[in-house]
């Protein structure tokens, strides 16, 4: 299966600067061996989704609500994601996890939400750092698999050690070879053979420099990248450093 080369845009970019960012991937994205996708804020969706029409890179979310419509002050729907021209969407990112107090419940009842859009979910998983120092991050990582992903699952896991996001700070090529290895089990485990079709991406302080490293461990599907997603040049360098299918 192709690498998955996917750009979480957090909040940044209005509209001009997101549709300039995208026109950047668009050009360089032709030749490149793995899916490409960029999602932008809610805002940028539409605009951005026009810019790369037909290009083969995908615009996905970073959020839903677990409902289709209703009195849901602020929030967006899945549907008005694939509405303003989306098919993926990041769901319980750790920031929204933390932020927003999103737990395993929630986010399985919006990646049903997602799917039953139309939208293709990444869903993310991930220790933070006083669990890794406690030696807990498989077991937390573990509770994460089996309560954030719907049976059957038809998505992305993305693994993001929350204290290498932002941080500069990267997981060790050994560290993401042991916690790959053991989300592989897991989904396996709770899926039987539909677990070993099930990319799973690497995600944290994933740059140019250290891309090559981490997309060449096994059983590393991707990577969701964010600060290195906000360039072009940067994220296409992440993309030229996927392993060919
Ligand atoms: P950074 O690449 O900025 O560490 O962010 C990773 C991330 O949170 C992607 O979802």
């Amino acid at each position: 299966m192709r690498q998955l080369i996917a750009g979480n845009w957090k909040m940044h970019m209005l509209r001009a600067p997101a549709v300039e960012l995208a026109r950047g991937v668009r050009e360089g994205a032709q030749g490149v061996a793995c899916d490409l996708l960029v999602c932008p804020p809610f805002t940028a969706i539409e605009p951005v989704a026009s810019a790369l029409a037909g290009s083969g890179v995908a615009v996905g979310g970073q959020d839903c609500h677990a409902k289709g419509q209703g009195a849901h002050t602020g929030d967006v729907a899945a549907v008005m994601l694939r509405d303003a021209g989306a098919t993926w969407v990041i769901i319980g990112h750790s920031e929204r996890r933390q932020n927003h107090g999103e737990t395993d419940e929630l986010v399985r009842e919006k990646v049903l939400a997602a799917v039953d859009a139309g939208l293709t979910p990444i869903v993310c998983v991930g220790e933070t750092e006083d669990q890794r120092a406690a030696g807990q991050e498989t077991e937390v990582v573990g509770w994460q698999i089996s309560g954030s992903l719907p049976k059957p699952f038809s998505g992305v896991v993305a693994y993001e050690p929350v204290w290498a996001i932002g941080t500069g700070r990267t997981a060790t090529g050994q560290d993401v070879a042991i916690m790959h290895a053991f989300v592989r089990d897991e989904l396996v485990r709770q899926f039987g053979e539909a677990g070993h079709d099930i990319r799973i991406l690497y995600g944290g302080s994933m740059r140019p420099a250290n891309a090559g490293s981490l997309l060449a461990v096994p059983h590393v599907g991707g990577g969701l990248i964010g600060g290195a997603s906000l360039k072009a040049e940067d994220f296409l360098a992440i993309a030229r450093a996927a392993k060919p299918a």
